[in-house]
């Protein structure tokens, strides 16, 4: 835990502490299944068992192929069947992974499982059967990755302590050197950006304002290679000419910064991928002010930013062979004496005005001038948003797609076959012509939103395009539906999701081989 997270905590919590959560540790063996203890066993398609699952089966007498049989376990993935005192085994965990063993998602669905058949379980530690996945290398790496992801708890700050307990899994794989290999230079570093996320998006806003923010990234980066780290303050965004993000950030009490993460893994010369993420680190709507029902969970509203920060965690500790820069546009939409208005023009840093027509419509504004700057600095070969961006998007995609949006074809592909084979899915949204001729202002050059609001995930999305040069590929996400998760899934416990990192780690990964 960086250190910074203790100060900010001991300085608003008073005496209260973080509670320590349960750790699953992993490690790999090629062993044979052992014959006591605690064992999870990976159950396909008609209630098939692979070959080490055939061998506890044995073990056990029949027992296990018995049970499949009596209680007509299908092995449908999210069916589980727990024996107790079967043969030699105090408890015998069935996870049913239907076809689930010729996918990444399948294996990761499988790991997330085990981990709370694991927490859930009394058992001291696990032996967990890796199923045969001949199509999938590192299967036993995303395994464990899942197992991560699924176990993943936001410590629950001032509630009385609970004892620390590791309940370390032990995965049978076929060459544990292999996927021990495989989980420590790949797949753990991807684990960590995910949790780098959580930990952000689940952090109260009360402590989260843009400047801890800032901090807890230099201390979550501190010791790892190749990376600068950039901070711009809200007088230099001002000097800059950064009108959106200072005008957003005007009316709290905690100023807005940009920060930056540049990663160098790839050639010198070679144009980096950048991610660029909103990062209001609470949206009150400002002025425009959001109704109090569920306004709790506005401090999400800087998952975007989360998701940037923990992709190019997860490259940097790989050791990713690219460019990379991550962007978070960090401010607090509050209402206040010095906030602005409805009806204020606002000047951003390519120059191009804004009418304020709603303080409410505040991520597209910072994202505007987040987008100059990055083009300015980097002439990313690639540029990306990702940002909770409407309830529009959420309105009309729910959970289970980001809205994507694009300038560019090869791109907009790129981002969606990445986001399919990780699990993020997306869907693209159009911007018609129409809606970029319905933010043209009268009093300035465009207004940030539309008398009648629709269609309102194109409207945010045309006003962000403003700050797009035409030659930058550019992919939009609006993860508003998305980055938040109402019910546990095997991989998402409830709340922050970190929505893109797998995502981001996945183009980023493509583009290694390029
Ligand atoms: N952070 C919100 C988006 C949001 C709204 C996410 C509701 C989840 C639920 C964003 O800043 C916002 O307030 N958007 C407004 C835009 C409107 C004023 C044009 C919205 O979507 O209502
Ligand atoms: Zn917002
Ligand atoms: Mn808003």
């Amino acid at each position: 835990m960086p250190q910074t997270w203790h100060a900010a905590l001991v300085l608003t919590l008073g005496s209260l502490v973080a509670t320590p959560v349960l750790a699953l540790p992993v490690s790999f063996v090629t062993a044979a299944p052992p014959s006591t203890g605690a064992i999870a066993l990976p159950v396909g398609k008609n209630g098939q068992i692979g070959e080490a699952a055939s061998q506890v089966d044995r073990i056990a007498n029949g027992a296990i192929s018995r049970a499949i049989t009596t209680a007509a376990f299908k092995g449908n993935p999210g069916d589980t069947l727990t024996l107790y005192a079967v043969g030699p085994y105090s408890r015998v965990t069935l996870i049913g992974i239907g076809e689930g063993a010729n996918t990444r998602i399948g294996l990761e669905d499988f790991g997330g499982r085990v981990a709370r058949a694991a927490l859930e379980g009394q058992a001291a530690t696990w032996a967990v059967i890796v199923p045969d996945a001949p199509a999938i290398a590192d299967a036993g790496a995303l395994v464990a990755l899942g197992a991560r992801l699924g176990s993943y708890e936001f410590p629950q700050l001032g509630k009385t302590a609970r004892p620390h307990t590791d309940r370390p899994l032990r995965l049978h794989v076929a060459n544990a050197a292999a996927a021990s290999t495989a989980w420590t230079q790949r797949w753990q570093p991807v684990g960590d950006g995910v949790k780098l996320a959580r930990d952000l998006i689940s952090t109260p806003s009360n402590i989260k304002s843009p400047q801890w923010y800032t901090d807890y990234i230099r201390s979550a980066f501190e010791g790892v290679p190749n990376v600068s780290i950039t901070v711009i303050d809200e007088k230099e965004a001002a000097r800059l000419g950064m009108g959106g993000l200072v005008g957003v950030g005007q009316g709290s009490t905690r100023p807005a910064r940009l920060l930056a993460i540049h990663y160098r893994g790839g050639a010198k010369d070679a144009a980096p991928i950048s991610f660029v993420g909103k990062g209001i680190t609470f949206d009150t709507g400002g002025i425009s002010i959001k109704p109090g029902d569920g306004m709790w969970r506005m401090r999400y509203d800087m998952a975007g930013s989360a998701a940037s920060m923990g992709a190019v965690l997860a490259a940097a500790k790989r050791g990713a062979k690219v460019n990379v820069v991550g962007v978070a546009a960090l401010a607090e939409n509050m209402p206040d004496g010095n906030a602005i208005r409805p009806g204020d023009v606002l000047t951003s840093m390519s120059g191009k005005t804004m009418e304020i027509l709603n303080t409410d419509a505040e991520g597209r504004m910072v994202l505007a001038d987040a987008n100059w700057w990055t083009q300015e600095t980097f002439k990313p070969s690639l540029l990306i948003n990702i940002a909770t961006l409407t309830g529009s998007a959420r309105a009309a995609l729910g959970d289970d797609y980001a809205a994507l949006f694009h300038n560019h074809e090869a791109a907009a592909k790129r981002v969606e076959e990445a986001g399919a084979a990780v699990g993020e899915n997306t869907w693209r949204l159009p911007i018609h012509p129409s809606t970029r001729a319905d933010i043209k202002s009268d009093v300035a050059d465009v207004k940030n939103v539309v008398e009648g609001g629709a269609p309102g995930a194109s409207i945010g999305a045309a006003f962000i395009e403003e700050w797009v040069k035409p030659e930058t590929p550019w992919v939009h996400l609006d993860i508003a539906g998305v980055a938040w998760a109402n019910s546990r899934k095997p991989t998402i416990p409830p709340g922050a999701v970190g929505f893109g990192v797998k995502l981001f780690d996945e183009i980023i990964s493509q583009s290694e081989g390029r």
